[in-house]
């Protein structure tokens, strides 16, 4: 085994509900920069991301495109991991939750829980929001609706097994007390001490019976597991705990830093570290809460249309630009906001003009005056020694902030050595001392002074601009594998430049013209996507109305339906919902409430009276309160219109073949 230091770095795994934004980008592209860094700095990394693809909202998505969870699934992840490749994100594995192995070690985990006595089963009764996978207490809830995202939440009420999180508060206290880094930056640890820990800690409902698409509970099949706790235990599947083979995971675990979004810290913060102290394991060293890139008018949301793609900026700018704007624009633990015009500005003024300058100056005169061989002359000057110590204090300053995950400041120091070697050639004016044949020592050694601090540049680039930085440094003729960190360190590490003038690496682009074709190009897109919409609404539909014939069935299959005549005795409108009526229905000597979304068609006056047919064996589901025993059986008898089925002629409580 080697003896290098190893580093755990990873991001949150994605929901594959969507196509994934500049938003999502953003913490895959800076946990690849820190991942870059550390082995630069030589560490031994293993840097992991993948999908996260249990759960109602994903089996939800799938029924709507008429796909099994898995193939929908597998249609996205196809997607990201296309995205992770252009945007040259280098995870060393992928981990994705239907992946066998984490299923099995996912079950091996919650029935080590259950046989420790950390999980039991009892009764859930609560709000439950299908987007956030979270349960709410009512009083949790503001305004009735999620605390998180502010959408519409439903009560459960289901046999459940829990998790003793409640057990783990006081050892929870004493590891952020004893590692105040545990919880970063400090504004989140903060947070979740006023928010959830000083409450108290409730015990976690940790499993589901009201939909199926989740990893089975072993010794009770029909219970789930909880989507969090499926979901935070890849970060030791991935390295294959519960396995046959855990060589990764007593190799890496623990891990020195998970990077999450904010809103997800306390999944993080609370939820996983009890789950590792109930199993015995160490918990991971750090989480860093970033902040949100949003876009003004809020967070990015497909819902909203206002999603950015990052493959359409990369396609457009070029990866490494849509890279560095994304580490250098934002600092890491704040929320931002993003705008075209704020990444066109960065591009022209910090890559076409400022590192674009540079480089393209320091090579035209090296080709110019010395036929692009370049090596020290000792002919030397201060103000040498003045580009050497602010290189030197950028390199120091640079590793000091990228391990503190502070990628903005960190390229900051990077860019004011840019500056500064920009104003070396403004004071040194190699142009005068060319003129001068008694200046050629000094020359010489003004352009070998630009060639290092564009290595250095070069080296401290890799890890927001990897391509940038390699074609760099084959303009300079430096072979990559030689520029190490150390070396970065060592002004004068090189001693001969083979140089050659390249391709213009960022060329400017023109603000005003720019937005306005982005703007066209938006129009364009969001036509295009209505009309793909358009078209995926119709396929459904025509699906849904037998068109396209669904899979035959048996006449057992058929059987399994109790569907009976019902007497509407009573209606009444659901508060708070603009399609959900409330019927109390005589179904032979028993009276049963069945809550049905037909209110756009029916008032409850016509209904009373009628006669209507249900299906009275479907599982009881609660909507906004009202505890549904059944469903009646309608016909969707145009795009927008639907019928229910009327049997006034026929006597309520009879079955219906
Ligand atoms: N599946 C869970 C994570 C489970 S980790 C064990 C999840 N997935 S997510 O796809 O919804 O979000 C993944 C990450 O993307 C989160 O960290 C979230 O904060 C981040 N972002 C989503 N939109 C974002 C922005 N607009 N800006 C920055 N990050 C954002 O949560």
């Amino acid at each position: 085994m080697s003896d290098k230091k190893t580093y755990y770095i990873t991001t949150p795994i994605y929901y594959p509900s969507d196509n994934l934004h500049i938003g999502h980008a953003y913490c895959t592209v800076a946990a690849d920069a820190e991942a870059r860094f550390r082995r630069l700095e030589g560490y031994d990394v293993m840097f992991l991301t993948g999908t996260d693809e249990h759960g109602q909202k994903i089996e939800r998505k799938a029924i709507e495109a008429g796909k099994t969870p898995k193939q929908y699934v597998d249609d996205i992840v196809e997607g990201i991991l296309e995205l992770w490749k252009v945007l040259n994100i280098s995870n060393d594995r992928f981990i994705r939750t239907t992946d066998d192995y984490h299923v099995k070690a996912v079950q091996k985990i919650f029935k080590e829980l259950y046989d420790r006595g950390d999980i039991y089963k009892n009764e859930y009764e609560g709000w439950y929001c299908t987007p956030c996978e979270s349960f709410w207490t009512e009083h949790q809830l503001v305004d009735g609706k999620c605390p998180d995202c502010g959408r519409e939440v439903e009560l459960t009420k289901e046999e459940s097994y829990f998790f003793r999180l409640s057990k783990y508060q006081k050892r929870l206290e004493e590891l952020y007390e004893k590692n105040p880094n545990f919880i970063s930056p400090q504004s989140r640890l903060n947070e979740m001490l006023s928010n959830f820990i000083r409450p108290g800690l409730d015990d976690l409902c940790v499993s589901r019976t009201s939909f199926k698409w989740g990893i089975p509970v072993t010794f009770d099949d029909k219970h789930i597991v909880y989507v969090w706790v499926d979901a935070l235990s890849n970060y030791i599947t991935a390295l294959g705990y519960g396995s046959d083979d855990d060589s990764l995971y007593r190799k890496y675990w623990p891990a020195q830093v998970h990077l999450v979004g904010k809103e997800i810290v306390r999944f993080h913060t609370i939820i996983w570290p009890a789950m590792l102290m109930a199993l015995d394991l160490p918990v991971p060293e750090m989480v860093f809460g970033h902040g949100w890139l949003l876009l003004e008018g809020g967070k990015m949301s497909k819902s909203k249309g206002n999603v950015v793609d990052p493959l359409v900026l990369c396609e457009r700018y070029g990866t490494d630009a849509i890279r560095y704007f994304l580490l250098r624009e934002v600092p890491f633990g704040s929320d931002g906001v993003f705008s075209n015009e704020a990444l066109i500005n960065r591009i022209n003024s910090d890559l076409a003009n400022d590192l674009g300058n540079l480089v393209s100056r320091t090579l035209t005169m090296s080709e110019k005056y010395f036929n692009n061989e370049i090596t020290a002359s000792g002919v030397t000057d201060p103000l040498d020694d003045e580009l050497k110590a602010v290189a030197a204090e950028a390199v120091s300053k640079y590793a000091g902030l990228m391990e503190q995950l502070l990628f903005s400041n960190a390229f900051s120091e990077v860019f004011r050595l840019v500056s500064r070697a920009n104003k070396y050639i403004d004071e040194t004016m190699p142009w005068k001392l060319a003129k001068d044949e008694a200046s050629r020592g000094r020359l010489q050694q003004v352009l070998y002074n630009l060639c290092e601090a564009l290595r250095i540049v070069a080296i401290l680039c890799q890890p927001a601009m990897p391509d940038t930085s390699a074609k760099i440094l084959s303009y300079l003729g430096v072979d990559e594998a030689d520029c190490t960190w150390d070396t970065a360190a060592n002004f004068g590490a090189t001693k001969a430049f083979h140089t050659s003038k390249g391709e213009i690496l960022f060329p400017r682009i023109d603000l005003e013209k720019e937005l306005d074709a982005l703007e066209k190009d938006k129009k364009k897109r969001a036509a295009e996507a209505e009309k793909a919409a358009k078209k995926a609404e119709k396929a459904a539909k025509k699906a849904h109305h037998g068109e396209e014939a669904p899979a035959e069935i048996t006449i057992d299959d058929f059987a399994k339906l109790d569907l009976r005549v019902a007497e509407v005795t009573a209606c009444e409108v659901v508060p708070n919902s603009d399609k959900l009526l409330k019927l109390t229905l005589r179904v032979g000597d028993e009276t049963r409430t069945i809550a049905s979304s037909i209110r756009p068609w029916y008032s409850p006056e016509e209904l009373v009276g009628r006669h209507i047919i249900i299906v009275a064996n479907l599982k009881p589901a609660v909507f906004r309160g009202v505890e549904s025993h059944g469903m009646l059986l309608a016909c969707d008898n145009t795009e927008d219109d639907c019928k229910l089925i009327f049997a006034d002629d026929c006597t309520p409580g009879r079955k219906v073949r």
